[in-house]
């Protein structure tokens, strides 16, 4: 009796406890703001829920940014494939806006399509959300984006076509917004390298070819830092991280410098894959977030992330050892703790 008695008490308090430490997929822990950004950690949104934003990218409306990625959590059902949303005022505590995408295959595909890596962007002029994202089928030789559009951030996104942008191959993508508000696709094509291309002006279409790096990168993300831009990739290798590099040049049509790694070698990124750089321009200083994907193929759900501040500058990029830090979101002032 004494240790039904002690069993019933454990289990009550497993489930009112507020503080359990592990969140394993959906499981919710209760969300205290965080002042902290804990590199590889499970990383709680406001609910409590582990972050399922991955291959993601993040744009900013106003002072809100707007995370959206690849979402994995348990229990989704099989046929959709679905695109999560969050939003935060500090690029740190998160609150789930939805799953702004829930899709069937379009058309032919079947229902083991791919849906990875969407990306965001905003057209001022037509008031419209447009979304890009990796569309392919199991053996990943569709090799396109689809679009899908909403009037809001946090949706509905409406799929409209699918297409290869400018007729060429495209697996991983990337986005990039210059200073003056360009929108740029990264994209990687596999025969040739990767292609960075201007859109339309409506955004729906990929129209002009920037340049073509000959280099076979995927998980391709840009930013322009203090007049010079830098371009940052992983290798081919699926699901296994590899040691990411990066390359400069003074405009976007080149010429790029060779690629050098972004951190030792033997740490393969320190587990981790490129999806965006973060630029954020403050009072103070401006901070390059390096935002990356820690994949756990077989345990999707529980994938992580590892975004750290980037020593950047003169031609130089170094991502240095993830450990925790803070960000100041008014003056961009970061610290890296212990
Ligand atoms: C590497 C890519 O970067 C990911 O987005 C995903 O497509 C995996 N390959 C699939 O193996």
């Amino acid at each position: 009796m004494k240790s039904v008695n002690y069993l019933l008490f454990s289990c009550l308090f497993i489930i009112i406890h507020p503080f359990s430490p592990v969140v394993k997929g959906q499981s919710p822990v209760k969300h205290i703001a965080s002042d902290t950004f804990k590199p590889g950690e499970v990383w709680p949104d406001k609910d409590g829920n582990h972050i399922q934003a991955h291959g993601g990218g993040i744009i900013r409306i106003k002072n809100t940014y707007f995370w959206y990625g690849e979402q994995r959590g348990k229990g989704l059902d099989p046929k959709y494939r679905y695109v999560s949303c969050y939003s935060s005022k500090d690029l740190l505590n998160w609150k789930f806006r939805g799953n702004v995408v829930k899709m069937l295959p379009p058309d032919s595909l079947t229902a083991y399509w791919v849906l990875e890596r969407p990306k965001v962007f905003y057209n001022a002029k037509s008031k419209k959300y447009i979304m890009y994202f990796h569309v392919d089928d199991r053996n990943y030789k569709v090799a396109q984006v689809g679009i899908a559009v909403s009037d809001k951030p946090d949706g509905e996104y409406k799929f409209v076509k699918r297409f290869r942008p400018l007729g060429h191959e495209s697996r991983d993508i990337g986005q990039f917004i210059d200073d003056d508000g360009t929108a740029y696709l990264v994209f990687e094509d596999r025969p040739f390298g990767f292609r960075i291309a201007r859109l339309s002006d409506d955004y729906m279409d990929v129209e002009k070819e920037m340049t073509l790096v000959k280099a076979h990168m995927e998980g391709g993300a840009i930013v322009h830092y203090n007049g010079l831009y830098y371009s940052i990739g992983s290798a081919l290798t699926g699901w296994n991280a590899n040691p990411n590099k990066y390359s400069t040049a003074p405009t976007l049509e080149g010429p790029w410098t060779e690629f050098k790694d972004i951190a030792p070698v033997k740490t393969n990124t320190y587990g981790s894959q490129s999806t965006m750089l973060i630029k954020v321009v403050g009072t103070k200083k401006t901070t390059v977030i390096f935002m990356g994907d820690v994949w756990k193929p077989k345990t999707q759900y529980d994938s992580r992330y590892i975004w750290m501040p980037l020593e950047i500058g003169d031609g130089k990029l170094w991502l240095p050892e993830p450990k925790p830090w803070k960000l100041n979101i008014k003056t961009g002032e970061t610290q890296i703790l212990f």
